[in-house]
Formats: structure tokens, sequence, C-alpha cells
């Protein structure tokens, strides 16, 4: 399986070198493989925010840990939408009926429960955690594309959330940070390259019955 071979090339890259840049055609494929991450109610209820200018990445980097984004070439921030409300899920449902060709009594029974989960998720407060975690989802898929586009990349959620939503704007397009995940090529002298990964047995892992 090609898929272990780049999971085992991959690791949370620490510095990057900053002279190389990733091909552009690279970032779309890897950008195209988060997009293809199955959401739930398929509603993709996240945006990707990537980050190319030095500029903002060098300011953004004054708010994470750790050298990362001042090296890297490019940052996906995953973002999670704020307003997932009855507007956002007509355009989801009609999007659906352009693309499916799809009856309309069927629709309306899809926005339906759309509607009644996420209202249930509302009054629980668990909405804001609900479109959180689809982007998490995302962030694995994005990982393992760069592995098999053998990018360097790194997860991180050691940034000031608050201060990645203020400097791209992203109050105005109802979005919020979750994760950002800086992609380059690995610095030559970063030593972390060279640890053997640390990942219990499977018979430690896994229950079976
Ligand atoms: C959700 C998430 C958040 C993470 N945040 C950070 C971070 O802020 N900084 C960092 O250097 N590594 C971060 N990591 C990387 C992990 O420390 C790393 O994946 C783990 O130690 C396993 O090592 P490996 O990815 O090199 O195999 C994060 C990983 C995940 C999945």
């Amino acid at each position: 399986m090609r898929l272990i071979e780049d999971l085992k090339w991959r690791y949370a890259v620490k510095k990057f070198d900053a002279s190389k840049k990733v091909e552009e055609e690279k970032v779309q494929e890897i950008l195209k493989a988060g997009n293809l991450t199955a959401s739930s109610f398929g509603m993709q209820a996240f945006r990707f925010v990537l980050v190319r200018d030095k500029t903002i990445l060098t300011k953004l980097s004054e708010y994470s840990w750790g050298e990362q984004l001042k090296g890297a070439s490019h940052m996906i921030l995953l973002t999670a939408k704020t307003k997932v409300d009855s507007d956002f899920i007509k355009n989801y449902v009609n999007y659906t009926a352009k693309i499916r060709n799809t009856e309309q009594e069927k629709l309306e029974l899809f926005e339906k429960v759309v509607s009644g989960h996420l209202k249930t998720l509302e009054e629980e407060n668990r909405k804001d955690e609900w479109a959180a975690r689809q982007t998490y989802i995302v962030l694995g898929t994005l990982l393992a594309a760069c592995a098999n586009a053998r990018v360097d990349s790194c997860p991180m959620e050691g940034i000031e959330k608050a201060m990645f939503d203020e400097i791209l704007d992203l109050p105005s397009k109802n979005l919020t940070t979750i994760s950002a995940l800086p992609i380059g090529y690995r610095a030559e002298d970063d030593k972390y390259q060279h640890l053997p990964k640390v990942r219990r047995p499977l018979e430690d892992m896994v229950i079976e019955y």
C-alpha cells in the first residue's frame, strides 16, 4: 500500500527550508484532495484559507509557536463556518439539486432532516464544535495528500487563533481559525526528520471482538 510508505515518509516539520517553494500545481492538487474529504451531510461547513504572501506569513508567525511559519512556502489554514444558518443549508440543498438533478420533494425532506439536526446541535451548544470537527478530517486528508506529493507539512494547533482571525479578517467572512498547515520542504538541519516514529504497536491499539 503506497499510503503506508507516504505516512512513514512524513513527519511534523519543525523547520522548513525558506528558499524552497512548493510548485503551484502541487498546492492545487493537495487542496483538491482536501476538498474531496467526507463531511457531515456533505455540507462542507469549512473553508481553506491559502496564504502564500511572505509578509502575512511572517506576521502570523509572531502568533504561533515554533519556526514553521517563517520558513513555510505556503500555509493552508483550516477554518470553520461560524454561520451555518437556514440560508447556508438552503444554498447547499439547491447546489446539490443542481448537480444531482434531484426531485424537489426529496430535497425538501433532506433540508428538513439537516435543519432539524443542526437545530439540536445549536440547542445543545454543539454547533461550533460540530463545524470544527469537520476540519480535522480535512486536516488528515491534507496531511496524507502532502505526503503523497512528497511535500512537507506540520499540522498546528499551537497558534493564537484570535490573532489569525483578526489578521486575515475572517469574522467578515463568517469564518474562524481551527488549525494551520504550513507546507514547504524540510530544512536539511531539521533534526526531527531523523527521529524514529513513535507509534504504539497495533496490538496495543486495536481492540478486537
Ligand atoms: C491537531 C494537531 C495539532 C498539532 N499541533 C502542533 C503544533 O502546534 N506544533 C507542532 O510542532 N506540532 C504539532 N502537531 C504535530 C504532532 O506533535 C505530531 O504529529 C506528533 O508528535 C507525531 O509526530 P509525526 O507527525 O512527526 O509522526 C500537531 C498535530 C496534530 C494532529
